[in-house]
């Protein structure tokens, strides 16, 4: 399923989350009816009528007080105690190494995990069965990731990390979205996570640990110099070159990837050229400007970019 939605767990923490929700809902729904039907009730019995004497003035009665102040206490203090046991089991605290890092930015997300030196972006992979623990950070403003079928909300704080876990009971992809306004393209900072059987999760590692190939086709090296020539080199990452920077996405293994900008189009030639020749027009306001390149250009980076697997 790619919708995203709380409303179909696929983590633990996500199903005594929904669980929480399953027993607050009706709870609360009840208390809603019958409030506003007392109310609506109220106001059509007793409302003031052409010659009636003001109603009978009284002043408390105790039995009454004493149990609409029980019975609200007994229902915070039920829920309260049900949150608790929730958020025990969502989310049981950091741990001192983490297993990923993500990193908000306007508007993409940086994956690194620090164990063995992957980076990547705006695609989280995760081997199923087993939690990750997420520490969560800013470049710039306040973003909050959210993978609803997995794990709880976290809003990124610059300087100051929060940590989640994250978890998938089964493969497949899941969607996730920056759920906090951050920006013109807040809406288009999306991102997946792709739950792997363990060992195609350890085949994806080290797939990600390869520098980049050489290219040899005529048009992917001609894409390479424009590459390295051109200012992408300020922004950019490409392992194995001198392309270092780390301001924008790194594209060691960007055609490797489903999606591109934050989730606006997906990965293909096409859509690789129809972003180069102006991102601006795919993307307004995103950080990369329009570099005005000719057609013969943008067909030569993206035949080397399609290397980049
Ligand atoms: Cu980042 Cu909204």
């Amino acid at each position: 399923m790619n919708v995203l939605t709380s409303l179909s767990p696929g983590s633990q923490g996500v199903q005594q989350i929904d669980r929480l929700w399953m027993i607050a809902v009706p709870i609360l729904g009840l208390i809603f009816l019958i409030v506003t039907g007392l109310i609506v009730y109220s106001l059509m019995k007793y409302r003031w009528r052409e010659g009636e004497a003001d109603p009978e003035q009284v002043a408390g009665q105790r039995t009454v007080e004493i149990v609409w102040t029980a019975v609200p206490l007994g229902i915070v203090t039920l829920l309260f105690l049900l949150t608790v046991r929730t958020m025990g089991i969502a989310d049981p605290g950091p741990v001192p190494e983490p297993d990923l890092v993500v990193i908000g930015h306007q508007w993409w997300w940086e994956v690194r995990y620090p164990k063995d030196g992957v980076v990547t972006a705006n695609e989280v992979h995760l081997p199923t069965g087993k939690a990750f623990s997420v520490r969560l950070d800013s470049a710039d403003v306040l973003h909050e990731f959210w993978v609803a079928q997995l794990a709880r909300k976290m809003t990124t704080v610059p300087g100051h990390p929060n940590n989640i876990w994250l978890e998938a009971d089964t493969a497949g992809s899941y969607p996730g979205s920056c759920s906090e306004f951050c920006g013109t393209e807040h809406a288009w900072m999306r991102f997946t996570v792709v739950a792997e059987p363990p060992a195609e999760f350890a085949a994806w590692e080290q797939g990600q640990l390869q520098a980049a190939t050489a290219p040899v086709t005529a048009d992917a090296q001609a894409g390479e110099q424009i590459f390295m020539q051109m200012s992408c080199v300020s922004c950019h990452a490409i392992n194995g070159t001198q392309a270092q920077a780390r301001v924008g996405p790194d594209l060691t293994h960007l055609a490797g990837r489903g999606q591109i900008c934050g989730g606006v189009l997906d990965n293909t030639p096409d859509n690789l050229r129809r972003w180069l020749r102006n991102p601006q027009e795919v993307k307004p306001g995103v950080e990369m400007p329009n570099f005005e390149f000719t057609d013969q250009q943008v067909n030569e980076l993206t035949a080397y970019l399609e290397t980049l697997r």
